[in-house]
């Protein structure tokens, strides 16, 4: 079948540009008229970037928490209650979501929700999306997720974690200003861009990618590995993370994001940081880059997690190691349909083993 790449088209980049959001918003969408939501990640209540934004009287400003876990398919519906409460069937302009890939994807699945009915979790899946969603637009401050250019807003639901994947998922714009990245938790920002790096590796790495995706995620990884070597800006660090983001639809990740899975899942270790503690032992197969992400955590100041599985039981190792073949598509991208026999339950363990 026809594959259409959508990308996100409308991009304001560059210092302060935060100051142009309503102003980008108005040239974007110049025949809708309405109130604006502003869904907010709530650390920004604190850092600064809260007090910078410029609602007009009658939109919304949203804080959603999303520091104990990814964003989930209740609180997405919440969210579109309060709207209504507030709004009853007066559609936003725009959606705007201003944070992390969690507050971002959380704009997203409010933006599909509000013209879609029932819940989230009915959507959670490849194109389930019926009705055209508001408009929306992101503002990252952190990057590597590459959500700000990507059509998957990651839900965890009552049955299962899973995006809504559509094109009506997507963003209308992005708005990057690098001096909001500033704001984030070392740590944090580490970790997110140690994300955007091994999607990239495991893209260049896997048959999955093609002509299209393939310059994308070549820049992606050449921008962040810059900047977390000390010598890329971090307007290029977000250009990265964005060009990550664009490359997803035309490769797919590998064996370290398939055995994050479990680490997340069973050890509570969110995506970022599951994902530098998986790869840290994936020298077999991503090589030269497991070197090239110790060097940058040693440049940066950051202490891999070692030990984690140190207590974990067999059992659990073992629900782990099934967990990681519910990505079938990304393992037969890195290793061929032979996959479970070159990365058996009992191997995956071992790795396991020595995280
Ligand atoms: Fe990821």
């Amino acid at each position: 079948m026809m594959k259409i790449t959508k990308l996100v088209s409308n991009i304001v980049l560059g210092r302060g540009c935060i100051r142009e959001l309503k102003a980008f918003a108005g040239e974007l969408l110049p025949d809708r008229s309405g109130y604006d939501v502003f869904i907010v990640d709530s650390v920004h209540r604190n850092t600064g970037t809260w007090d910078q934004l410029t609602p007009d009287s009658g939109d919304l400003m949203m804080a959603v928490d999303v520091s104990a876990h990814e964003p989930k398919t209740e609180q997405v519906d919440e969210l579109c209650g309060r709207i209504r409460e507030e709004k009853g069937d007066a559609l936003p302009r725009v959606v705007i979501g201003i944070g992390g890939g969690s507050a971002m994807d959380t704009a997203k699945a409010v933006s599909v929700m509000l013209t879609n009915p029932g819940s989230s979790a009915d959507y959670q899946g490849w194109d389930r999306v019926k009705e055209k969603a508001v408009p929306k637009i992101a503002v990252p401050t952190l990057a590597g997720t590459g959500a700000e250019a990507s059509r998957t807003a990651v839900l965890s639901g009552p049955v299962r974690k899973l995006g809504i994947n559509s094109e009506q998922s997507m963003f209308n714009g992005v708005l990057m200003d690098p001096d909001l990245l500033e704001s984030a938790d070392p740590e944090q920002a580490f970790y997110t861009g140690m994300d955007g790096f091994i999607h990239a590796v495991e893209a260049l790495n896997g048959s999955a990618i093609n002509a299209m995706g393939r310059p994308f995620a070549e820049k992606s990884k050449e921008a962040i590995q810059r900047f977390f070597s000390g010598e890329g800006s971090a307007e290029e660090l977000m250009v990265g993370s964005y060009l990550g983001g664009a490359s997803i639809a035309n490769s797919s990740v590998g064996v370290c994001h398939a055995l994050s899975y479990g680490v997340s899942f069973y050890l509570g270790y969110r995506h970022g940081i599951a994902n530098a503690i998986v790869f840290q032992r994936l020298e077999e197969f991503y090589g030269r880059d497991v070197e090239a992400l110790r060097a940058m955590a040693l440049r940066n100041g950051i202490e891999l997690p070692q030990d984690v599985t140190a207590g974990v039981s067999s059992a659990t190792l073992d629900k782990m190691a099934e967990m990681a073949y519910l990505l079938e598509r990304d393992l037969i991208s890195a290793m061929g349909e032979d996959y479970r026999r070159i990365l058996p339950p009992e191997r995956i363990v071992d790795l396991y083993r020595r995280m």
